[in-house]
């Protein structure tokens, strides 16, 4: 970071695979600052519900489960890493039933509530780079960047199954199974997922990965010198 510059927070929301990470990651790098993954904090909650059998439509169910999770986000050179009950589960967390559960979970308020909280004790004193689907909406509304990150369901699920390895016989598959998450983020009563006003659309089909992180970087940095 260079010498006056202030240590912003920036926001990335938008839908499942649009390659919300992989920019947030690189701009946290570039910058020298934290990544956080909201996500991923779902996705403890929605596999340690699936684990115990616990229903993902009951709130107080899940509520109290998550009350008693011991889980931490860590950040680590190639991103960050999740520990719950001690155990690394970084992998497991990015598996489609992970991402299915998760969903089902983030629809209820007890858990936004709960989680939302601490993601803004992770980020409230800047510095941080923080992606999902309300952090310019609700965890930080007065976040000094805001992006709306998103791509074509295809290419998204292109980009999906290379990640998970997954043949392209399963594109159709990969495919519906975002739109369907995509459907129920959005359509949620509790913070749904949606591109505010005061938000920057980045489209990332036609671009590199590279092409977006420089996009992204140089208005970061320009609002970093204001
Ligand atoms: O990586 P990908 O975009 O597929 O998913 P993710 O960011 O790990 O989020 C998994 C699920 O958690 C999403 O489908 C949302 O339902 C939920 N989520 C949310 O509701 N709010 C956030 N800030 C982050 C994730």
């Amino acid at each position: 970071m260079t010498g006056g510059a202030r240590r912003l927070i920036v926001a990335i929301d938008g839908p499942a695979g649009a390659g919300k990470s992989t920019l947030a990651r690189a701009l946290a790098r570039a910058l020298g600052y934290t990544y956080v993954d909201s996500g991923a904090m779902y996705r403890v909650v929605g596999l340690a519900a699936r684990a115990r059998g616990i229903d993902p439509a009951d709130g107080a169910a899940v509520a109290e489960l998550l009350d008693g999770l011991d889980f931490a986000l860590r950040p680590a050179p190639e991103g960050q890493r999740v520990l719950l009950d001690g155990r690394d589960v970084t992998d497991e967390l990015r598996t489609p039933a992970a991402g299915e559960w998760a969903s089902r979970v983030a629809a209820l308020p007890e858990v936004r509530q709960r989680l939302v909280e601490r993601q803004r004790r992770l980020g409230e004193a800047g510095g941080v780079v923080m992606d999902g689907r309300d952090i310019g909406t609700v965890v930080f509304p007065g976040a000094d960047c805001k992006f709306y990150v998103t791509a074509s369901a295809a290419e998204r699920a292109r980009r999906r199954a290379r990640e998970i390895g997954a043949p392209a016989s399963d594109l159709p598959e990969i495919q519906r199974d975002i739109e369907a998450r995509d459907r129920r983020d959005s359509e949620r009563v509790h913070a749904p997922l949606r591109a505010a006003a005061d938000m920057e659309t980045i489209d990332t089909t036609g671009l590199t990965a590279d092409e977006a992180v420089g996009r992204v970087l140089a208005r970061v940095t320009e609002r970093a010198k204001a």
